[in-house]
């Protein structure tokens, strides 16, 4: 059971891949740094299409930060037409159909206007409304996936966040050399 699960059962999952030094963007914005690197990590797995469609097929809904959404759409929405809610104060343009935009508290957001509506929900970004989120205490499940590569400087994902033990899941070593380490929250 999940610490702040509904009466459908939902669970909220922040999803991020980090660098090694505990960045997920650079100052500049370029992703490059996300590709991998050419070696090979010969103990770890491969995960096929097939597969990463199955998975990505579980989650019910994305939620997302503005900034997020605008680099998203720079980048090439990678999202498909999955239910997507932008989390902002500012009238956006709807570039999706799958887009809603959603301006307020953020603990009605997942148990008023998501949790009735979505299982499986995934806070896939960015820091702020990550950080906002785990203040909150309204992650139930940090899925991180480290890259192999040290940034030195960049938009740090965990910074000003309550002290909180983590109960490590699971943890898959890909032969990419990126490592997805799964954590549920300790149930107070
Ligand atoms: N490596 C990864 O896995 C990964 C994943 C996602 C994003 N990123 C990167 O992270 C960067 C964006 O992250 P970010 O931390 O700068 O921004 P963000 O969290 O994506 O968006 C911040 C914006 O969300 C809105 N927001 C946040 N909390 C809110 C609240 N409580 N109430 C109302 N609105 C709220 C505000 O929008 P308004 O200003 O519009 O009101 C705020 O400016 C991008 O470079 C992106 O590419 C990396």
């Amino acid at each position: 059971m999940s610490r702040s699960e509904g009466t459908n059962g939902r669970c909220v999952t922040l999803h991020m891949v980090s660098s090694l030094d505990g960045f997920i963007a650079k100052k500049d914005n370029s992703v490059s740094w996300l590709d991998s690197p050419g070696s090979v990590y010969e103990a770890g797995v491969s995960i096929s299409a097939e597969e990463a469609a199955a998975c990505v097929k579980t989650i019910d809904c994305y939620v997302l930060g503005s900034r997020t959404y605008e680099h998203a759409l720079e980048l090439g929405w990678p999202y498909g037409d999955t239910p997507a809610v932008v989390v902002t104060g500012r009238e956006l343009p709807q570039a999706r159909k799958s887009v809603e935009f959603y301006s307020g508290d953020l603990k009605t957001l997942v148990d008023v206007q998501l949790g009735p509506r979505y299982r499986n929900i995934w806070l896939v970004g960015g820091a702020m409304l990550c950080q906002r989120f785990l203040e909150l205490g309204l992650v139930d499940e940090i899925r991180l996936v480290i890259a192999p590569v040290l940034l030195g400087e960049g938009l740090q994902l965990f910074g000003g966040s309550p002290e909180e033990r983590w109960n490590l899941k699971n943890v898959v070593a890909y032969k990419n050399g990126f490592v997805e380490l799964a954590y549920s929250a300790a149930i107070a």
